[in-house]
């Protein structure tokens, strides 16, 4: 089952989303497979946001995602990742279509709620990054037959 990492980022806990993140995911459909609240260290920002590195937004980034905690989850289902980005919205607010997280929450790219996933393989990287084998729980509802086909 295809994985994505999704994060409640700083400005998202401060703002008191968290629950409404996970509303959305759940009444979508997706499985919560794993769930942390954490401070994020400045190592761990690195290892994230390593394709950023060099950017004028690096700097920037890293001090935003270690500012404050954040709720870090991993989510599955058929087609996730790009379900989840679906439902994200695109990275800058502004250009976010309505009804989206990022559309109905956020007005900057700097401050944009949420991180998931981009590529099933980057979710499978980010699980293992942020997550140890033993706290991603493989389980079932029974309401799965209702919701995914296979
Ligand atoms: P994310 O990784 O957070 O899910 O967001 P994304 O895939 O939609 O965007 P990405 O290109 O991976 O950028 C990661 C995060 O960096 C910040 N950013 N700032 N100032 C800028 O132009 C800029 N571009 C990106 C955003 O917080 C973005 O989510
Ligand atoms: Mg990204």
């Amino acid at each position: 089952m295809e994985k994505s990492l999704v994060l409640v980022k700083p400005d998202g806990v401060q703002r008191g989303l968290i629950g409404e993140v996970i509303a959305r995911f759940e009444r979508r459909g997706l499985r919560l497979i794993g769930a942390k609240f954490l401070q994020v260290s400045k190592e761990l920002a690195e290892q994230h946001y390593a394709e950023h590195k060099g950017k004028a937004f690096y700097d920037g980034l890293i001090s935003y995602i270690t500012s404050a905690p954040v709720m870090a989850m991993v989510w599955e289902g058929p087609n996730a990742v790009a379900a989840i980005r679906q439902t994200v919205g695109s990275t800058k607010p502004a250009e976010a279509a309505p009804g989206t997280i990022r559309h109905d929450f956020a007005l900057e790219v700097g401050r944009n709620l949420i991180h998931a996933s981009d590529k099933p393989e980057t979710g499978e990287r980010e699980a293992a990054l942020w997550f140890k084998a033993e706290e991603l729980v493989a389980w079932s509802r029974a309401v799965d037959a209702w919701i995914f086909e296979q």
